[in-house]
């Protein structure tokens, strides 16, 4: 089904080029803290580089005269129940509202217009209930786990009476992380006043967004489970051990993620432990990957490394800066196109067909 424009697809198609010329584009058009809070990473952003870098280690092989042309190639992606036009996701970032005022109703309803599935940071600008109202394709709730265990209970069965499908439990955020880039400007910008709206008591909310657990169990998936009624993916695993006991505590998925580089700088990137995660699970669960993916041969690496689904991050503020919800849709129909030739051109018609041997093997972490 190919959902239809929402009356909210406000905002300016784009015509995008790559992600590096939209970014440069995003940065003379946001704020400077705007800028630097989406683009900065923690510490000296070297995961946040190696994401991307890594992706270079694993060059495609590519099979020649199959015969697939361009009209028959399938993105379709059986996920956790779903039929998704792509393996294409919105990774949950925080507080849209830095870079538009509009905030995440535009980036959702931008989402919904691409027919690509929208996972909803519980650090939202706006309530989770909004964002669900604005976008007519699959969502998820992701959430990040309060100290209140009632706070956190209810969240998540707001999430589940607004319809999300399943709930994204973070695992690897124990705090806000930091970025030098931030710091750096100090008090010589103006800083936007960063609203949460879930938290807010006029949409159902209570309590501080701030007080996350830090001491995180598996039991905790568990909970989410049982007070949701939903799947749980689990987000932020980057060793094989974690991810098998994550589905052994009742894991739904597993998001293979280190926060694109903003929590702890130096863990490897998400895509050179992939291939050890999937191996590891065998197919048991799906797995979804993000960070540092920026052109369709990326997804299509992903995908062939063992990945179900692949979540895309800062490009997608970035087309919310510069083009607002129309500005959202371009980049994630940028990234379907890009994938589709990369199809063609690997000699692959269907994403489950996309696998080991689209690779060249030539190095694992
Ligand atoms: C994030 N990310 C994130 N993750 C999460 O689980 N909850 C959140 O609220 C946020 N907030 C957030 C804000 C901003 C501005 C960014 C850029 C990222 C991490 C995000 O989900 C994802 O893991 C990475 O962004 C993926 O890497 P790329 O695509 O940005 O390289």
């Amino acid at each position: 089904d190919q959902p239809a424009a929402s009356a909210n697809v406000g905002g300016e198609d784009l015509t995008i080029i790559n992600i590096d010329l939209l970014e440069e584009q995003a940065q003379k058009k946001l704020t400077a803290f705007a800028y630097a809070f989406v683009s900065g990473a923690a510490g000296d952003e070297w995961t946040m580089r190696e994401n991307r870098r890594a992706f270079q280690d694993f060059p495609i092989m590519t099979s020649r005269l199959t015969g697939i042309k361009k009209e028959s190639i399938d993105t379709r992606t059986a996920l956790m129940g779903m039929v998704l036009p792509s393996p294409i996701m919105v990774a949950p970032m925080g507080v849209h509202g830095v870079v538009s005022e509009q905030a995440e109703l535009a980036t959702s309803a931008g989402a919904g217009a691409a027919g690509v599935l929208y996972q909803s940071s519980g650090a939202s600008t706006k309530p989770l209930e909004q964002i669900a109202e604005t976008t007519n394709g699959p969502k998820w709730f992701q959430l990040y786990f309060n100290n209140d265990i009632g706070v956190t209970r209810s969240l998540l069965q707001r999430a589940a009476a607004a319809k999300y499908s399943a709930i994204v439990l973070t695992v690897d955020a124990l705090g806000p992380g930091g970025s030098d880039r931030v710091r750096r400007l100090g008090t010589s910008v103006p800083r936007p006043k960063f609203v949460f709206g879930n938290h807010d008591p006029r949409f159902g909310g209570s309590g501080d967004f701030r007080n996350q657990k830090e001491n995180l169990t598996w039991d905790d998936i568990a909970f989410c489970q049982e007070a949701s009624g939903l799947p749980v993916v689990v987000k932020g695993i980057l060793r094989a051990e974690d991810a098998v006991q994550a589905v052994k505590a009742g894991a739904a998925a597993v998001q293979v993620s280190n926060h694109g580089g903003r929590q702890m700088d130096g863990v490897p990137s998400s895509i050179s432990v992939l291939p050890g995660v999937a191996d590891a699970l065998g197919g048991k669960v799906p797995i979804i990957v993000d960070g540092g993916v920026r052109r369709g041969i990326d997804v299509f690496r992903a995908l062939a490394l063992g990945a179900d689904a692949v979540a895309i991050g800062r490009p997608v503020l970035y087309g919310l800066g510069v083009g607002g919800a129309r500005g959202v849709r371009s980049v994630l129909d940028f990234f379907n196109t890009e994938l589709k030739t990369a199809m063609l051109l690997a000699g692959v018609e269907k994403v489950d067909a996309i696998g080991r041997g689209n690779i060249v093997m030539r190095q694992f972490v």
